[in-house]
């Protein structure tokens, strides 16, 4: 009897693994190879077994597609090992890099909060596949300025505490250090222009282009 258990469990991994949409009727098969109720430790042994292949499938997945990845964040250059080479900038940066200034919003490319530079370019990294980014050069806003040394725009944003929440600072911030770098002199017009692409949803629109304005003397 025992021996039969231990078989079945075999070929539950067996067929899991190469049919991962037969669980159910793995379940039921295997419990004693006829139709009807299964005992509590035909199901326990069945459950162990159907556990382990997707352990096993996860592992093995995992094994084949792991890829390697450098990328160039902040001067610093770091090797990645991921599942999916496409899986976006953003993720990789905030999951793996631990770097939480680049926001999740809409994940659509139509908020800006998760902006970052690529090779100087404003970029939406929500949108991003990570491979398309290997060996280019990645700016966040941690490094733009820290606490202590801060960017001109940081210390503008404090001054006039442009924002509410923040969330959508990130956004508005990489935007602006990119516009400062093509027009240090920007007029109101060439800043709301450039930011018009960004959404803060605490309605902070103005005291933002303030304090952008304030930096670039159109104040
Ligand atoms: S989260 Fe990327 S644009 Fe909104
Ligand atoms: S300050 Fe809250 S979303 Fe902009």
């Amino acid at each position: 009897m025992r021996r039969r258990f231990v078989l079945a469990g075999r070929m539950d991994i067996l067929l899991l693994g190469l049919f991962p949409s037969l669980v159910p009727s793995i379940l039921y098969l295997s419990s004693d190879g006829k139709a009807g109720e299964a005992g509590p430790l035909r199901n326990g042994l069945v459950e162990a077994a159907v556990n382990s292949a997707y352990r096993r499938t996860i592992l093995g997945r995992k094994l084949v597609m792991a890829h390697a990845i450098s990328l160039d964040v902040n001067g610093t250059l770091h090797k990645l090992q991921v599942d999916d080479p496409d899986m976006p900038l953003l993720y990789a940066l905030r999951d793996e890099l631990g770097l939480n200034n680049p926001r999740f919003g809409c994940g659509l490319a139509q908020c800006g909060a998760c902006t970052v530079e690529v090779d100087g370019k404003p970029t939406r990294s929500c949108v991003t596949p990570l491979s398309r980014v290997a060996g280019k050069h990645v700016v966040t806003l941690e490094g733009i300025g820290s606490p202590e040394h801060p960017h001109a725009l940081q210390a503008a944003f404090a001054d006039v505490q442009a924002t509410q929440c923040g969330y959508c600072l990130n956004g508005w911030m990489m935007t602006a250090v990119a516009l400062m770098k093509e027009k240090p002199k920007a007029s109101r017009a060439e800043i709301r222009q450039a930011l018009s692409g960004i959404k803060c949803r605490c309605g902070t629109h103005m005291s933002i282009i303030d304090a952008v304005a304030r930096v670039t003397g159109a104040a």
